[in-house]
């Protein structure tokens, strides 16, 4: 469905998000993998975290969802049932990757699928690790999904150095580690987040050749009680949206604080944005506190190196802030945004440069020059829920009308995110309705507009 809003005037508040994405989806996992019961709450409402429940449940485990709390019922690790038709990961990167390093260790066949999307991202970052390990995996043209996994003659584990900084890639070889013979050990120069070492309590060491982490094929995963914090990720957007219109000041409450995920606390930050962070506590084994962002002349920084992996996925809404900071924005060292639901350089770069921004493509980023305004356009969300939620920000701050086209794709990760939005901003720049037909007004959620 086409999105329309209207610039304006600022976003003040606090709100409370879904639990976070890459949590949800572990949580799931791990919990498939326990002997024994295990319940999750506050889970993440997002498209991708169902993809991982719907797989699961196809290889038979227990999944039950009452009253907002998801129980689990695991059987240990190895107590999968053959599928009986492919497993569809839908649009998630994190369900195909992770469930790819358990399914490589079956003894039975399994298909791992997903959607038009899913299907074209590269898949050889995990085939070729797994293979070292005695997987057996045929993928299709191009090293892309449909993945074909057959059972292992032998499946050991290895030494493995990243070639890339990559959460998914590092997980999926630590679950194939915990169902392999002998001892896995993942290696990696630039540290990615770190949710599976958390919940699996998996120690790491500096070693001069990188973080290190260690795993074995006895590893028991414990049944437990998964209390999911809010998700940066999704914040993320509305916290953004504080920092670039006037007058402006949201409160993120219970979102991730896990330093592997803060990279955009710390460059609004520096580029002039107030961050005041207020309540760090823990759950689910991370920190989370309220995050409140206030408006504040802002200006254009250089983002690149080892900060990339912590902001990996903030990167879109990054490029929107940058068209409203003084000087030069200028993202580095970001080539996989090229690998994720969409080419989010390209998709960055062009719908800026359509709301008039002076922005430039790099092989591995962008540049923006701020000129601290935008116009109002017709923009599409390139099929990427990211994508979609960083440039209804963008509208929100430009000039005129602004429509997305098929914004329904934030239900990816945030089916509540308009609605929230509209809930955080009153008034529009000129004393008028930002969201005249709005989907807290029509009732409709996007998805059912669509
Ligand atoms: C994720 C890791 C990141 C991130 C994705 C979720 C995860 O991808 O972009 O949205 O849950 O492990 P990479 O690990 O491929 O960088």
């Amino acid at each position: 469905m086409d999105y329309e809003i209207r610039g304006a005037s600022s976003i003040n508040g606090a709100f409370k998000v879904p639990g976070d994405k890459s949590i949800s989806h572990r949580a799931l996992l791990f919990s498939s993998l326990a002997n024994g019961v295990s319940e999750i709450r506050g889970i993440s409402t997002g498209g991708d975290v169902s993809s991982t429940a719907q797989c699961l449940t196809l290889l038979g485990t227990d999944i039950v969802r009452r009253d907002g709390i998801v129980t689990v019922k695991g059987k240990g690790k190895r107590s999968y049932n053959a599928p009986v038709s492919p497993l569809d990961a839908g649009n998630s990167g994190t369900t195909m990757r992770l469930l790819a390093g358990i399914l490589s260790a079956q003894k039975f066949d399994s298909t791992l699928t997903g959607d038009e999307t899913l299907r074209r991202r590269p898949m050889q970052r995990i085939i070729d690790p797994l293979s070292q390990m005695g997987a057996n995996i045929v993928p299709s043209y191009n090293m892309t999904a449909p993945l074909k996994i057959f059972p292992s003659s032998k499946f050991h584990g290895i030494r493995y150095e990243l070639p890339l900084p990559s959460a998914q890639v590092k997980s999926s070889i630590l679950l194939g580690g915990i169902h392999a013979d002998g001892e896995t050990i993942v290696v990696e120069p630039v540290e990615s987040r770190d949710h599976t070492e958390r919940m699996l309590k998996l120690k790491k060491i500096q070693t001069p050749s990188g973080l290190e982490t260690t795993v074995t094929g006895e590893y028991i995963v414990e049944p437990a009680e998964y209390e999911v914090p809010g998700d940066i990720s999704s914040a993320a957007f509305f916290l953004s949206a504080g920092a670039i219109l006037p007058n402006s000041s949201v409160t993120a409450i219970g979102i991730t604080l896990n330093p592997t995920r803060t990279g955009l606390l710390d460059v609004l930050k520096e580029m002039g944005a107030k961050v005041v962070i207020e309540n760090v506590r823990e759950a689910a084994g991370e920190p989370i506190g309220d995050v409140t962002v206030s408006h504040a002349e802002l200006k254009g920084m250089a983002i690149g190196g080892q900060l990339i992996p912590r902001l990996i996925d903030e990167l879109p809404i990054i490029g929107v802030i940058g068209a409203f900071a003084n000087g030069e924005t200028v993202v580095r060292d970001a080539h996989d945004l090229r690998r994720k639901e969409s080419d989010r350089i390209v998709a960055v770069v062009d719908n800026l440069a359509a709301m008039g921004a002076d922005v430039e493509e790099l092989d591995d980023g962008f540049v923006v020059r701020g000129s601290g305004s935008l116009n109002g356009t017709e923009l599409d969300s390139y099929k990427d829920h990211r994508i979609a939620m960083a440039f209804a920000v963008a509208g929100l701050a430009a000039s005129g009308k602004t429509v997305i086209r098929h914004s329904e794709w934030a239900q990816i990760s945030f089916p509540e995110f308009f609605e929230i939005l509209e809930n955080l901003v009153v008034l529009g720049k000129q004393g008028n309705d930002p969201f005249p037909a709005g989907v807290g007004k029509s009732g409709l959620t996007a998805a059912e507009g669509s």
